[in-house]
């Protein structure tokens, strides 16, 4: 179902596509930033509960600096300096977090409007022409975003791209997940398990030293499940530097796999993290200050998190860090799914 979603300040009319499935789930796509707008699962009562942050109309998405819900690119997260070399070349970006480039630099992906390729009740198609030079990035790429809602009450989300020239790719999704409902205040006590033995070590401005540091017998475990605030506040070099969890997990394994789960005790809701990426930014929105939001909600510190699959940050400077390269007609394509279950 296609419905009006308001018109930007350059007076582009935005549509919100809404997907469902036999489960009585449903979720809604912008065509303004590709963005996942909402998340709606039953909970153990069968009320319908929307478990992502976000705002009512394009405008708050327009105004908004949080990236909720965003399609993040052309490259996830942080690189370090702003800039880097490829092929002998060196390459400026915007320096939108400290000297770093953060999520793409300035502008931003999610601040565009994608044109919808192809809509029905249980997909949704999106495509992104980044022009060469886009960002500062070299080479022209198509890209293209696909958000499916399966009968296994999965959020499927399809990248594909192929560039013209070798650049850097490394899409994400920055969805804030509250399984209690966006709007009920924060996670600390709702459960989290990642798949992951290590995370990339850190400095103050979240820029990898390089090194993966275990997670056994650190608050950083989560390789059983426990409530998110049970350790965020301990005296730990990393926590303290990211101002509670704001860190690239390894994940274990590679190919198509599970990365995390997520549990609210409240709802009953629970949401699996699966993707075929090397790493997951596990961030409990430390950054959120008084955001207003949907349906009159007003968002503060740790009222979500956000589970973005993608290369390591700053990956370009780090030789032994997998990717972000994509050389000229080499195909891009990588898979996140958030899958959902109510008991
Ligand atoms: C980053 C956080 C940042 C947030 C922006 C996350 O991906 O890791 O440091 O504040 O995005 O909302």
């Amino acid at each position: 179902m296609k419905s009006d979603f308001g018109t930007t300040a350059k007076g582009e009319s935005v549509a919100l596509y809404t997907l469902k499935n036999r489960n009585g789930m449903e979720i809604a796509v912008s065509d303004y930033g590709a963005i996942l707008v909402k998340v709606m699962v039953p909970d153990r009562d069968g009320n319908l509960i929307d478990v992502v942050l976000g705002y009512d109309d394009v405008k708050g998405y327009e105004k908004g600096t949080l990236y909720f819900g965003a399609t993040v690119g052309r490259v996830a997260n942080r690189i370090g300096g702003g800039a880097f070399e490829l092929n002998g070349e060196t390459y400026t970006l915007t320096q939108n977090d400290n000297r770093n480039t953060l999520h793409g630099g300035t502008d931003y992906y999610d601040k565009r409007m994608w044109k919808v390729e192809e809509a029905d009740d249980r997909h949704v198609s999106l495509a992104l022409h980044s022009p060469d030079g886009d960002q500062g990035f070299p080479g022209a790429v198509d890209i293209k975003v696909v958000y499916t809602l399966t009968d296994d009450n999965e959020v499927k989300i399809q990248y594909h791209a192929v560039p013209e020239a070798d650049t850097l790719l490394n899409l994400t999704n920055h969805s804030y997940f509250n399984l209690s409902g966006h709007g009920s205040g924060n996670i600390l006590e709702q459960e989290v398990m990642i798949c992951g033995d290590a995370y990339a070590r850190a400095d103050a401005e979240s820029i990898p030293s390089g090194e993966l540091v275990y997670v056994e017998g650190t608050p950083m475990d989560f390789r059983s499940r426990k409530p998110i605030g049970r350790e965020i506040e301990a005296a730990y070099e990393a926590l303290e530097l990211g101002q509670g969890y704001d860190h690239n997990w390894a994940l274990n394994g590679s190919g198509y796999r599970q990365a995390a789960a997520m549990w609210s005790e409240q709802t009953g809701i629970e949401m699996k993290v699966y993707t075929d990426l090397p790493g997951m930014q596990f961030y409990t929105g430390n950054f959120i200050v008084s955001e207003s939001g949907k349906e009159g909600a007003v968002y503060g510190k740790r009222q979500a998190a956000c589970f973005e699959s993608q290369y390591f940050p700053d990956a370009v400077h780090k030789e032994q860090f997998e990717g972000p390269v994509v050389r000229a007609g080499e195909s891009y394509d990588t898979v996140t799914v958030y899958q959902f279950s109510w008991k």
